[in-house]
C-alpha cells in the first residue's frame, strides 16, 4: 500500500492503495465516483474512459502509480450541472439505450472534440471506433457529436 494524492474533477484526494490498483477502482471504490464503468478490464471496450489532462484514457488498465499530478476528469466533472453540450446533445438525440457504455462514449467524444472541434463524419467514426456499444447506438452517437461540432 502506498499514499497517493490525485487531482480528480478539480479536487485533491489522498488515497492509500496498492501501486498497481487501476485508476478505475480508485475512482469507484475509494473516492466513490461510480459514473465511470467497468466493461472488459483490458482496454478493449472504452466503458471506463476518463480524461487525464485532456487525453482520453482507459482507467481500467491505468495504474494509480502512473497518474502523478495530472488532472483526472470523470463524467461527474465534465460539467457542473450535466449540461456539457455533448450531454445535452445525448439527451436531444436520445442516444442511450441501456446506458452502460455511454459514460465512456461521452468522455471519448469530449476529448475528440477538444482536439478537433470540427470533425468530419469519418473522423468521428475513427475517433470513436474503440468505444463499443452492445446496444448499437453508434448512429445516434455520431449524430449527437456532429450536432455539437463547430460547423453544425
Ligand atoms: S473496461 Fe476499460 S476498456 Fe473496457
Ligand atoms: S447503450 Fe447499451 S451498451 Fe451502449
Amino acid at each position: 500500500m502506498k499514499n497517493y494524492t490525485i487531482q480528480v474533477n478539480g479536487k485533491s484526494h489522498e488515497v492509500n492503495v496498492p501501486e498497481d490498483m487501476p485508476l478505475l477502482w480508485v475512482l469507484r471504490d475509494i473516492i466513490g465516483l461510480k459514473g465511470t464503468k467497468y466493461g472488459c478490464g483490458q482496454s478493449l471496450c472504452g466503458a471506463c474512459t476518463v480524461h487525464l489532462n485532456d487525453e482520453a484514457v482507459r482507467s481500467c488498465t491505468l495504474p494509480i502509480s502512473s497518474v502523478g499530478e495530472k488532472e483526472v476528469t470523470t463524467i461527474e466533472g465534465l460539467s457542473e450541472n450535466g449540461d456539457h453540450p455533448l450531454q445535452e446533445a445525448w439527451t436531444a438525440y436520445i442516444v442511450p439505450q441501456c446506458g452502460y457504455c455511454q459514460t465512456g462514449q461521452i468522455m471519448n467524444a469530449a476529448a475528440l472534440l477538444k482536439k478537433n472541434p470540427d470533425p468530419k463524419e469519418e473522423e468521428i467514426e475513427q475517433g470513436m471506433a474503440g468505444n463499443l456499444c452492445r446496444c448499437g447506438t453508434y448512429n445516434r452517437i455520431k449524430s449527437a457529436i456532429l450536432s455539437v461540432s463547430k460547423s453544425s
